[in-house]
């Protein structure tokens, strides 16, 4: 199968076909989703949350996400695998942000990088795709921000809408390939779709975007508790995994597990080929 690239990305925008992504940090996860049909890969940040039991995305390092994308990538055949850049590894300036995007192209052989931000990062993308590597912007709400912004919020509202519309333009200007739009209004998505060259994903940003992004545990149903209200789970992995290991410790604590059927016997095998 041939692997997808930025410029299939684009081309489906130009013909209005939509695609779906979906993060995934680990080699079953990827393989089953590239064989799903999911054309991009997210190998995020928020792996601080859903694999490492962080409270936020901000202690996860470059470090810590660089494996787990080398294993995404291992994993699939078609889909398009992006990682994003850590807190911390690429506020510093194009220089930093260009040091750390290597790191992942050379070290996980991701097919691309995202980061957070609009205007205040024109220059680290501009860096980074001028090297060659291709830029994923996510803008909106910015989880690696939740401090400066009060927390998980919808932006884009009311007269932030003039600031988000200048933060897609310097994304796109700056040579981003497509464009996150997490927790805007509909309405502001459906101008920036449209204004915008670049494909557009939505995570919480309506139904005009021309791709979507879910982090898997959520559309999954492996996550229990408070969703986002942009969430739609798709099954129920929680459940489907506590009553299979409720089962396993069940089958164990009363002698049924294992069986003979699991069990090795003694008698030594014929070597192969071999006339018994
Ligand atoms: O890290 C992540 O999962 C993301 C998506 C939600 C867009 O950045
Ligand atoms: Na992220």
């Amino acid at each position: 199968p041939k692997r997808i690239r930025t410029l299939d990305l684009q081309a489906a925008k130009r013909r209005g076909e939509r695609w779906a992504m979906l993060t995934s940090y680990d080699q079953y996860t990827a393989a089953l989703f590239d064989a799903a049909g999911v054309k991009a890969l997210l190998v995020g940040d928020s792996a601080a949350n859903n694999v490492l039991g962080y409270e936020s995305t901000l202690p996860i390092t470059v470090d810590e996400l660089i494996p787990l994308a080398r294993s995404v990538v291992g994993a699939t055949q078609r889909a398009f695998v992006v990682a994003d850049l850590p807190f911390g590894s690429y506020e510093e300036g194009p220089t930093q942000a260009l040091r750390t995007a290597v790191r992942f192209m050379k070290e996980a052989r991701v097919h691309g990088v995202k980061l957070e931000g609009g205007v205040r990062v024109a220059d680290q993308i501009h860096a980074i795709t001028q090297a060659g590597i291709p830029v994923m912007g996510h803008i909106g709400f910015t989880p690696q921000s939740e401090h400066a912004l009060g927390g998980y919020k919808v932006q884009g509202r009311g007269s932030d809408r003039d600031k988000i519309m200048a933060d897609a333009k310097a994304v796109a200007e700056a040579g981003a390939f497509a464009l996150v739009l997490e927790m805007v209004p509909g309405a502001v998505t459906k101008v920036i779709t449209s204004e915008l060259h670049i494909p557009t994903v939505g995570i919480g940003a309506g139904p005009d975007c021309d791709a979507q992004v879910l982090v898997w545990q959520d559309a999954l149903g492996l996550r229990t508790g408070y969703l986002p209200r942009f969430v739609k789970q798709y099954a129920n992995l929680a459940e489907v995994i506590g009553e299979a290991a409720a089962t396993y410790v069940a089958e164990v604590e009363a002698g049924t597990f294992p069986a003979e059927q699991h069990t090795f016997s003694a008698e030594v095998p014929h070597p192969p080929g071999q006339v018994p």
